[in-house]
């Protein structure tokens, strides 16, 4: 079997590193990789983007089937593109991606199919959204309608603060076009849960709850990030919680989409906010979380490869993945700069020659931003690695991941010291 991963972070290393242990003993290319992936499968030096190149990469290489982690070839339709070329790919199609490309039509949909999320208004002029946001006040959330990077939301405590976010993305352009509609709504409060789901676009399978910590730094103070750190499961999910969730968001959002002719098959993402047992609705990601996927690839016992073909094949009634009943925790090891402007080329010590920590049994390092400069390990991006570990309970989960991040040093290397503090109970709520 010959398997196509797209993306070069953490999450696809891990993807990477769940494929390789399935008794089916594929053969994986990753479009782009990075040093750590390469151990583990062939680099193909392909942009994520580069969908026509991708496409006949497949194609000639004969790939069984291709696993997409990023979201902008999924928003780009990579999925359209590898279909008409009647090769098999999992994730939405274009039309079914806006569900992470677009705020607007997210908020439309939700709308329409009855889903609990935050009340919001979206503005093409920006003296419109200067005026809305006069008229209802603070706190309230600033978004960039498009993609930004995980980037384009403000959270703004006060006026000021929004005022400036809305002239950020329609006048300064900051986030490219993305900014060119706002979406503003109201801020919820509570606690933020990441949901995932495979679907076939009629059955949706919920795979293990985990929660990330978006702000860089300690106490959940500094920028919005891509994610600092994650946990899985996340006790605040109780059975109780999950079978709302599917009920009032994750059914009635599928069977949305169905019902305006836009199936929508792979990974669905919910980003909740969870107010006293009762979920609304933040975001959706059209792809796995990223460090949320590092945490689930470890406690996965199902073979990947039979959970991608069930999507595939429309056949996931009756899926039930298997997990490990311990606990994960990853920590997210970020270069100098990040989020705003991550040093590059820096080199990584106490790795082995395979990009892993020698005679560490606990957990995995996923490497994300690295690549190999003169056979040694640099830094290439914002979040370099994710150490991953498992543990009889979340204090020893995270004690070990740390145990691993200490191992290894580079310049400028900062991680948050507190990744699973809602669940040992340190400190209050994470932002
Ligand atoms: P998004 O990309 O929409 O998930 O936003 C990024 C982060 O901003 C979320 O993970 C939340 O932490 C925060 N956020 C987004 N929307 C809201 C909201 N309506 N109320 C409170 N926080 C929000
Ligand atoms: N960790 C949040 C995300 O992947 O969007």
């Amino acid at each position: 079997m010959r398997i196509l991963v797209i993306g070069g972070g953490g999450r696809e290393h891990a993807l990477v590193w769940k494929l390789a242990q399935s008794p089916r003993a594929p053969t994986i290319f990753c479009a782009p990789g990075n040093a750590g992936i390469a151990a583990l499968a062939r680099l193909v030096d392909i942009p994520v983007d580069a969908i026509d190149a991708l496409r006949d990469f497949a194609r000639a290489e004969q790939i069984d089937f291709t696993l997409v982690g990023p979201e902008l070839p999924l928003v780009l339709g990579i999925v359209d593109a590898f279909e008409a070329a009647g090769l098999r790919i999992l994730g939405p199609t274009r039309a079914a991606a806006q569900l992470e490309g677009s705020k607007a039509f997210t908020k439309a949909l939700l709308d329409r199919a009855e889903v609990p999320t935050a009340s919001y208004a979206a503005f093409d002029d920006a003296q419109d959204a200067h005026r809305h946001l006069d008229s209802v006040g603070a706190p309230i959330v600033v978004k960039a309608d498009g993609l930004a990077a995980g980037k384009g939301v403000t959270v703004c405590t006060n006026l000021a603060e929004a005022h400036a976010a809305v002239d950020a993305a329609m006048t300064s352009g900051a986030f490219g076009d993305a900014g060119n509609r706002v979406v503003i709504e109201e801020c919820l409060r509570g606690d933020e849960v990441s949901f995932m789901a495979l679907t076939d676009g009629r059955t949706v399978v919920p795979l293990a709850s985990s929660q990330d910590h978006k702000r860089v730094g300690d106490g959940d103070t500094g920028p919005n990030t891509g994610g600092m750190g994650a946990y899985s499961p996340a006790p605040l999910v109780t059975p109780e919680l999950e079978e709302r969730i599917m009920d009032e968001v994750m059914y009635p959002v599928v069977e949305g989409l169905a019902a305006q002719r836009i199936p929508y098959r792979g990974l669905l993402y919910a980003g909740l906010m969870v107010d006293q047992g009762v979920p609304k609705v933040l975001e959706f990601n059209v792809r796995f979380g990223d460090p949320e996927c590092q945490v689930l690839m470890l406690r996965l016992r199902s073979d990947l490869i039979d959970l991608v073909e069930a999507v595939l094949d429309g056949f996931l009634v009756g899926c039930q993945p298997s997990w490990d009943p311990r606990p994960s925790a990853g920590v997210v090891m970020a270069a100098a700069g990040y989020p705003s402007a991550p040093v590059q080329g820096t080199p990584i010590y106490g790795l082995d020659d395979r990009g892993a920590l020698a005679d560490w049994n606990d957990g995995v390092v996923f490497h994300a931003g690295t690549t190999l400069r003169d056979g040694q390990v640099v830094t290439s991006g914002g979040r370099v690695l994710t150490v991953t570990a498992l543990g009889d309970d979340f204090t020893g989960a995270v004690a070990h991941a740390y145990a691993g991040t200490e191992r290894i040093t580079f310049e400028g290397a900062h991680y948050r010291r507190d990744i699973g503090h809602r669940v040992l109970g340190k400190r209050g709520d994470d932002g």
